[in-house]
């Protein structure tokens, strides 16, 4: 019989990749949407005839339920949050709210469905953030540094309660940072391969970034959703840390995409206050021992490829 999935954050990067991974994989594949003024569905255009969208939003528990009723579901998959980190400074309740809460309305609409679903959390490495231990594994404890972080660890630990009290099939995936031309143009690397692809091309001349010595364990988002999708065909539900298991700095990113065009950074990068955050995560890098002994999970994309793919295809968009 045809497995079912729903999405929520189908429209953000990682929920448009896994889109096309399960559809690949033979699902019927169910995405909520909420509703704006304006669609914007571009990372799920060339998807939009496969898909059925539904409208529901983290914040209203009764969408929530519909949603579960219309779509029938074997799994879910709950990528939907706030997820940029400074903007949790800037709205910290919100941020709680969705990123937070939301998990807890999902997971009770779940249990009164009282269907046999499996159920994925998306979890950070965000939670780590002071790190207390390198690098980091599941059993790290965690200590955010930021209201997004600390909404992660309370949608981590009630996906774990709730596996705990109710029996379900529930895991959270602790990923770190994933990227792809499908990143949002605010998070850093982002950022930075848009700004070379337009400085190349003679659209602008300056990228004003903040701290430069922060360090990523960075990897391909395209690889990263194989392994939320392993994770629930697995017997038993357990968590898992997905990273490549290398770090690198904001500055090395920098480097890496300006050498690719034939740039000197140093000619074009200004450090500027502004994008300095009041609490930092100095050093992130993981061990992904686990997932790669029991999902057989392995990163296939690694850090410099990754910066060039994304500057390529920046440069490709802003040509046309
Ligand atoms: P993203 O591109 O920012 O996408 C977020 C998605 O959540 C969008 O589809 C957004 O919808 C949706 N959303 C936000 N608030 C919502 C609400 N109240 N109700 C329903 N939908 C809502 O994020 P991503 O990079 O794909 O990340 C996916 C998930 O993994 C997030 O939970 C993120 O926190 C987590 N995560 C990401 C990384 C990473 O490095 N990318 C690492 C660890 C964990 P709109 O399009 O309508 O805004
Ligand atoms: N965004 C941004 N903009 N970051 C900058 C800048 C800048 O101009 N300059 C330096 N940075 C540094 C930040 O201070 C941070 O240390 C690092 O670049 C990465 O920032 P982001 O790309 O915004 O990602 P993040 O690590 O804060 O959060 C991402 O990864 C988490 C997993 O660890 C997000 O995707 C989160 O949703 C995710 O959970």
């Amino acid at each position: 019989m045809t497995k079912r999935a729903l999405i929520t954050g189908v429209t953000g990067q990682d929920g448009s990749y896994l889109a096309e991974l399960l559809l690949d994989e033979g699902y019927e594949v169910y995405g909520m949407v909420r509703r704006s003024s304006t669609e914007r569905f571009e990372r799920i255009e060339h998807l939009r005839d496969r898909l059925h969208l539904v409208h529901g939003d983290l914040l209203d528990g009764s969408s929530l339920g519909r949603v579960l009723e219309e779509s029938e579901p074997d799994e879910v998959y709950n990528l939907a949050a706030q997820s940029f980190v400074p903007t949790s400074w800037t709205e910290p309740v919100l941020t709680a709210q969705f990123t937070g809460l939301g998990v807890t309305r999902l997971l009770e609409a779940l249990r009164s469905t009282r269907r046999d679903v499996r159920f994925y959390q998306a979890s950070s490495s965000e939670m780590f953030g002071k790190v207390l231990e390198s690098p980091q594994s599941e059993t790290t404890p965690f200590y955010p540094r930021s209201p997004y972080g600390v909404a992660k660890v309370y949608g981590h630990y009630i996906t774990v309660n709730y596996r705990e009290s109710y029996d379900l099939f529930a895991v959270s995936g602790i990923l770190f940072n994933h990227e792809s031309p499908r990143r949002g143009l605010e998070f850093v690397t982002r950022k930075v391969s848009h700004a070379v692809a337009s400085i190349k091309l003679g659209l602008k001349d300056e990228l004003r970034l903040g701290n430069l010595d922060a360090r990523r364990d960075w990897g391909f988002a395209g690889d990263y959703v194989r392994a939320m999708w392993a994770m629930l065909q697995r017997d038993e539900p357990a968590d898992y840390v997905i990273a490549t298991g290398e770090s690198h700095t904001v500055g090395e990113c920098v480097e890496v995409a300006f050498a690719h065009v034939g740039l000197d950074w140093k000619q074009h990068v200004v450090q500027d206050e502004r994008f300095m955050r009041p609490a930092e995560v100095d050093l992130l890098v993981g061990d992904p021992s686990k997932a790669r002994a029991e999902l057989g999970w392995e990163p296939e994309v690694r850090f410099a490829e990754l910066v060039r793919m994304m500057v390529d295809a920046d440069i490709e968009l802003l040509s046309r």
